[in-house]
């Protein structure tokens, strides 16, 4: 028999258990021998709860029970998640978790640790929920050096600006939405800021090159600024607008980008709506290829996690995901080209006059203009965009 420990019943720990519980059957089957949840870690009672059979409150009892070989970390946060997960690792337990956060924090120590002690330390649910991005490119696309990933990696900002389209509502009315069908993280400036997105690229980015990125260092825009006229804009012209987070391989660097962008209908997540999350990959030998899924929410995410759990289960030894403490070298944004969609109150002859050949939009809103710049770099752009008042917004403009 498997004994395993789950830290933290909040809503992916307890969707973990329940995951555990109800599909008890397939769940061994997989492993090979009965999987036992031994232990569920929380500071609160949950009276009339099964999980009352089970709960501890102090981790001093998964820590020194040599039956339990892995432990769920679905506790969210950098403490005490952090200094759980190296015990428990240093103690020869394989630690799974769906902690973002603590896996672009930390991830390259607790991954060498992970390593030297031959366990495992496994996060498919750090990235695109219940999608299966990390194992398909740590173990599947392994002989492909990865030209561009690109995703759309936050389910609540995804369901708002997709309500924001269909419904014409603002931006203020669409998050108290989302709140309250319980997507948005309880802060939830990680996601309408970017930072959660930037976190998962960050992630990403770190598995392909087996170097570390810090979400901090990279370029991020949240949503907070799209408003209903933007949407407006998109729509007369055929798009829509997204937040996409990418990594694009430019020589040896990495170009790294979070912030919302207009997108046709020929590219592979324009279609990706609600709290949906999709990422796409290209491989220098493998071509396009699309993940796609339910980026958010209990039982998607502890899915991924129980995912783990099987997987540390099963598996003898370290199984190689890895990445150093060195810095990945990004590259200088100043040098990406996009189209840039601006909207000003100057008029088309001055939008021309600073950007050359644009194409121009005056019917949509009263009072300005919009208008879509050739192909330039973000240095061309802030160049051009000095020579012109009365910008309202600039999104940019995939493709
Ligand atoms: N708040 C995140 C999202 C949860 O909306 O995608 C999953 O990481």
């Amino acid at each position: 028999m498997k004994h395993v420990a789950i830290m933290g019943y909040g809503t992916v720990g307890s969707g973990v258990y329940e995951v555990l519980t109800k599909n008890k059957e397939v769940v061994s089957k997989n492993v090979g021998e009965e999987v036992n949840v031994k232990y569920v870690l929380d500071l609160r009672e949950f009276p009339g709860d099964p999980v009352s059979e089970v709960l501890t409150h102090n981790f001093d009892d998964i820590l020194n029970d040599e039956e339990v070989s892995v432990v769920a970390e679905v506790m969210g946060g950098i403490e005490p998640a952090y200094t759980f997960t190296k015990k428990c690792l240093l103690a020869g337990k394989s630690v799974c978790t769906s902690n973002k956060a603590l896996v672009e924090k930390h991830g390259a120590e607790l991954l060498a640790i992970a390593k030297e002690k031959n366990v495992n330390y496994l996060f498919e649910a750090s990235v695109g929920g219940g999608i299966p991005i990390i194992r398909p490119l740590h173990t599947c696309l392994t002989a492909d050096v990865i030209e561009e990933i690109s995703g759309i990696l936050n389910g609540t900002t995804n369901y708002m600006l997709t309500k924001m389209s269909v419904e014409g509502a603002d931006y203020d009315e669409v998050l108290k939405d989302a709140q309250a069908k319980g997507y948005a993280e309880r802060n939830p400036e990680a996601d309408v800021e970017g930072h959660d997105p930037a976190r998962k690229i960050a992630i990403l980015t770190s598995l392909i090159t087996g170097k570390k990125v810090d979400f901090e260092d990279l370029y991020c825009e949240g949503i907070t600024k799209v408003t209903p006229a933007d949407i407006a804009y998109a729509k007369k012209m055929g798009l829509a607008i997204k937040l996409l987070a990418t990594s694009k391989r430019i020589g040896d660097q990495y170009s790294i980008m979070v912030s919302p962008k207009m997108i046709g209908s020929a590219h592979p997540l324009f279609a990706v709506n609600d709290v949906f999350n999709a990422i796409f990959v290209k491989g220098n030998m493998l071509g396009d290829s699309m993940f796609y899924g339910s980026g958010a929410g209990k039982l998607p995410t502890a899915s991924a996690v129980a995912g783990d759990i099987v997987e540390a289960a099963k598996v003898t030894g370290n199984t190689g995901h890895f990445w150093t403490e060195e810095k990945l070298e990004l590259a200088d944004i100043s040098n990406v080209e996009n189209k840039f969609f601006v909207r000003t109150t100057a008029s088309a002859e001055e939008a021309k006059a600073a950007f050359g050949d644009v194409f121009v939009m005056d019917d949509v809103e009263a009072g300005e203009i919009g208008f879509v710049t050739e192909k330039m770099t973000e240095a061309a752009y802030k160049e051009c965009a000095a020579k012109l008042n009365g910008i309202i917004s600039m999104i940019r403009v995939e493709g």
